[in-house]
């Protein structure tokens, strides 16, 4: 009996939360209204990267699980999105964390498997945005959705699709299914506390 990939269950465990989010973001044609949307945007793409980016990067340096996943394309965006809120006139903007601090030693398997999927797959949206950008938005602050539409994260993404098609245990499947839903959900609040 075939078992159903890791990123079809993380998917549809997810499906509900990624809706919420993409209309709070940018609305139900998937259009950014003006630069207000969009900086509520890179609030939020900035508090995911801070988040996630480093116990993914120390996760996929540690675990076999992610023998797929080229340590080198796991993404470092804090930086970007910092610079663009600057850009977009917010002065206060938590400086990036370096890469790889402030994450405890281990990052276990479900963990790893969620943030490797709410990551890589963010991408596929931030391109989306990154095309409905309206010209108000200046051309100085879009460095993180332009890094997110990058080859490097298109390859992240295939990388992403190798590592959770593997088969997995079910109990390491609910971790993840749980994990990536709590992200989705703090994202999700986060969208709410930017928007009000
Ligand atoms: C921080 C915000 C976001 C996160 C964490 C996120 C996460 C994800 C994830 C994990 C996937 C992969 C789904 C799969 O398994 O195929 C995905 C796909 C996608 N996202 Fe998002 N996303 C975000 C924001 C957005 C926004 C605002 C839009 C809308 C403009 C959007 C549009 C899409 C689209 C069109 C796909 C491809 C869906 C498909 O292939 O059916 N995302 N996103």
């Amino acid at each position: 009996m075939g078992q159903e990939s890791l990123r079809a269950t993380l998917r549809a465990g997810t499906r509900e939360q990624h809706s919420r989010l993409d209309t709070a973001l940018a609305g139900p044609d998937g259009q950014v209204a003006d630069t207000a949307a969009y900086v509520r945007i890179v609030r939020v793409m900035h508090a995911l990267h801070s988040y996630a980016d480093a116990p993914l990067a120390r996760w996929a340096t540690a675990s076999p699980l992610a023998g797929h996943l080229p340590a080198a394309l796991v993404p470092d965006r804090v930086a970007a999105y910092t610079a663009d809120l600057r850009a977009l006139g917010a002065d206060d903007v938590p400086a990036a964390p370096p890469h790889g601090a402030q994450v405890p030693d281990s990052v276990d398997d479900a963990r790893g498997l969620a943030l490797l999927y709410v990551l890589a797959g963010s991408a596929v949206g931030a391109r989306v945005l990154l095309r409905a950008l309206p010209d108000t938005v200046p051309l100085e602050a879009r460095a993180g959705l332009t890094d997110a539409a990058s080859p490097a994260s298109t390859q992240l993404w295939r990388s992403a699709q190798a590592v959770l098609s593997q088969p997995i245990d079910r109990d390491l499947v609910d971790g993840a299914v749980a994990e990536a839903s709590r992200v989705f959900g703090l994202l999700v609040d986060r969208t709410e506390l930017v928007a009000s």
